[in-house]
């Protein structure tokens, strides 16, 4: 069966928007109807935040960016950790109580969390305020399941489950004119042993290759100047298409497209991270010297039990060849603390690859059991307070070695894409290298959304300050 959405059932809900649109006229007379929409977690789930927003916007919503007040709530949900999943939760309580205020507000909520059937049960049990709950595979049904909430019906649940479809020719509402995220595949086959994902999004699902390059052809055009390919392992882009492409070959073919723009993508799964690969981001010029590579863990004992199919060997065997191809290169890694079995001694194994890459920054978790998932079954010994004690000592040694990092950059200068005003330092504005490190600098005349020549001048072990040296 074709994965891809029927042209047909996506006409089907261009109706459904028309529909929508004419009950809200005829339902807001005095203003136009107001929806806040908020993504949870990763950038794959903001991407879908887009697309449901661009839904609603041709249904005539307008966009808040608080809950209090708006007509209609969409949480757009995160299943990862289960931190993430209980402040949607919490945030499920308040707005139900600005619910009581405004009786006839649409509460929906969709994305990973409610694709897991033990959730979406206790939703529809214990929040009887919540109008919409949808699953990761029928994003593109939303039109039909408001029209029926628009209609009377007091509650829509479509939690299907699936092995995945993709959705083309959406319209998407972005969050930024010049920095966007482009999916290239979506679900995951790797079944890391820890890992909700691919229970919730389905197995790995390449778009077609022209799409993603007319899509990405189309916001350059429009003024875009920084494209982030998405996929849980962009690295196996294309293994499921029968023509012959894979991720080197789509970078190099948007590389390829016309304009000052730059290219970045995650996530690298290392065990398909190729030398190919490597040779393909050294030459194109356009591709960020950034390499977004989860290690998870230092210990190949951890690493097997992960189910992630590389060795620490392996592992700095590609970091290695990517710093003699591209010695400016940047590498950002994910790190769980606390894997059921891991051991003190694993944990220092961690340490000491941390200390071998030097990575510019680490995102650092405490091991979160999902449920379904193997590794939620495995024997952990480890006290909560014990794994946390480890992860500050994670936490401690990257900062030392982003400060040393960071001191390298000091004299040099470098292309900062702006894009936003500085939270800290007043007067500046805020952007991000093309190794991908936050800088700060005085901007007399260049603005959010455009690039400058920096010359660094100082480092903090959380941004970089600098001068412009252009314009
Ligand atoms: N517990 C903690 N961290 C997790 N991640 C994924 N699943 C879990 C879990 N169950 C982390 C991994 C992944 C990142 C997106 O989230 O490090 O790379
Ligand atoms: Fe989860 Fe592993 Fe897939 Fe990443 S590669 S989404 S960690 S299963």
């Amino acid at each position: 069966m074709s994965k891809l959405v029927l042209k047909q059932e996506i006409l089907e809900q261009e109706q459904y928007i028309l529909k929508c649109k004419n009950l809200l006229q005829k339902q807001f007379v005095h203003k136009n109807p107001v929806c806040y929409v908020h993504s949870y977690g990763c950038q794959g789930n903001v991407a879908d935040g887009e697309k449901i927003k661009g839904m609603l916007s041709k249904m005539g919503y307008g966009f808040s960016d608080k809950a209090e007040g708006s007509d209609m709530v969409i949480f757009n949900t995160c299943a990862v950790r289960e931190k993430a999943q209980n402040r949607v939760l919490g945030n499920l309580g308040m707005l139900i109580h600005y619910k009581d205020k405004n009786p006839n507000m649409i509460i929906g909520l969709c994305g990973c969390m409610v694709q897991q059937e033990h959730v979406a049960n206790k939703i529809k049990k214990r929040f009887l305020g919540v109008n919409l709950v949808f699953g990761t595979h029928v994003l593109h049904k939303l039109p039909e399941m408001v029209y029926k909430i628009l209609e009377g019906q007091k509650r829509v649940y479509d939690t299907t489950e699936s092995d995945g479809v993709i959705a083309e020719g959406l319209p998407i509402v972005r969050d930024s004119k010049f920095k966007a995220s482009v999916p290239i595949s979506y679900g995951c086959n790797n079944f890391c042993t820890y890992c909700i994902v691919p229970y919730v999004r389905g197995r790995e699902r390449s778009r077609d290759m022209d799409v993603v390059y007319n899509e990405v052809k189309d916001l350059v055009k429009s003024g875009c100047k920084e494209i982030t390919l998405l996929g849980q392992n962009v690295n196996s882009y294309g293994n499921d298409l029968d023509s012959n492409v894979n991720f080197s070959k789509l970078l190099r073919e948007i590389n390829d497209i016309d304009g000052d723009f730059r290219i970045r993508f995650m996530t690298s799964h290392p065990k398909d991270a190729t030398k190919e690969l490597i040779d393909t981001m050294a030459s194109c010029e356009k591709v960020c010297k950034h390499l977004h590579l989860p290690v998870q863990c230092g210990s190949d004992k951890i690493l097997k039990a992960m189910n992630r199919k590389y060795n620490t060997k392996q592992y700095m065997e590609i970091v290695n060849y990517a710093r003699e191809k591209m010695p400016n290169i940047s590498f950002t890694s994910d790190i769980i603390v606390g894997f059921p079995g891991e051991t003190y001694e694993d944990f220092k194994l961690t340490l000491e690859l941390v200390k071998k890459v030097k990575y510019s920054s680490l995102f650092m978790f405490i091991y979160s059991p999902r449920k379904g998932t193997k590794a939620e079954l495995m024997d952990d010994f480890i006290p909560k307070e014990e794994k946390s004690k480890w992860l500050m000592e994670l936490i401690d040694c990257q900062n030392d070695i982003s400060e040393m990092a960071h001191d390298e950059y000091v004299g040099n200068i470098e292309k900062v894409l702006f894009d936003d005003i500085s939270k800290t330092n007043e007067g500046m504005l805020s952007g991000w290298t093309d190794s991908h490190l936050v800088v700060e600098c005085k901007c007399d005349k260049i603005k959010v959304g455009e690039f400058a020549d920096v010359l660094i001048t100082k480092a903090h072990r959380m941004a970089l300050i600098g001068e412009l040296t252009t314009k």
